[in-house]
C-alpha cells in the first residue's frame, strides 16, 4: 500500500524532447539535475510519479498520475525554454502505475560510468521511438536494477 492507491483515473504519458542550452557537458549536467531535483519535488505535491532519461542531449520522460494533472504539467513542460523539439510518443489510461516509487527517478548517461547501463539507455532511446510500451517496461526494469542510480 502506498499514498497512491486511491487514484482514480490514471494516465501515463511518454515524450521526448532535446536539451536547448550550450555549454561544456558538466554545465549540462548540472541544469540537466536541477530540472530533474525541481520536478521531484513538484512532482510529489501534484501525485505525480515517473522517471526522466538524459541519453546523448535528449531527454526521455514517462509522467503518471492523476489524468488532469499529467495533462497540466504536460503543458507547462510544453512551454519550458529549457528544451526544444518536444514530441508527444505516447498518452494512455492506464489501471495502475509503474514508476510509484519515484516521484521522478533520473538517470544522466553522461554522469553514468557503467558501459552496461549506458548501453541500457541507448536500447530504450531507440526503443522509445518503435515500441512505446517496451520502452516503458524497460525503464521501469532498468530502475528496478539500478537503486542507488535513480532516486533523486
Ligand atoms: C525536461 C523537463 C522535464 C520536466 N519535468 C517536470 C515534471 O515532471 N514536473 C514538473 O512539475 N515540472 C517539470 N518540468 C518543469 C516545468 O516545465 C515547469 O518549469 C515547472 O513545472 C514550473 O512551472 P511554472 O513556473 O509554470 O509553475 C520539466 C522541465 C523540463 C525541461
Amino acid at each position: 500500500m502506498n499514498a497512491y492507491t486511491s487514484d482514480k483515473q490514471l494516465s501515463r504519458l511518454l515524450y521526448t524532447s532535446a536539451l536547448d542550452m550550450e555549454g561544456c557537458s558538466e554545465k549540462q549536467a548540472q541544469a540537466v539535475r536541477k530540472i530533474a531535483e525541481s520536478s521531484a519535488e513538484q512532482n510529489r505535491l501534484s501525485q505525480l510519479t515517473g522517471s526522466l532519461l538524459f541519453v546523448k542531449g535528449v531527454f526521455i520522460q514517462i509522467l503518471e498520475g492523476p489524468h488532469d494533472e499529467v495533462e497540466k504539467v504536460f503543458d507547462r513542460i510544453c512551454c519550458d525554454f529549457r528544451h526544444v523539439d518536444v514530441r508527444l510518443i505516447d498518452l494512455t489510461h492506464v489501471s495502475e502505475r509503474l514508476f510509484e516509487d519515484w516521484d521522478m527517478a533520473f538517470l544522466n548517461d553522461d554522469e553514468i560510468s557503467s558501459l552496461a547501463l549506458r548501453d541500457e539507455l541507448q536500447e530504450i532511446q531507440f526503443l522509445v521511438g518503435v515500441n512505446a510500451s517496451q520502452a516503458t517496461l524497460q525503464m521501469r526494469s532498468l530502475l528496478d536494477n539500478q537503486p542507488a542510480h535513480s532516486k533523486v
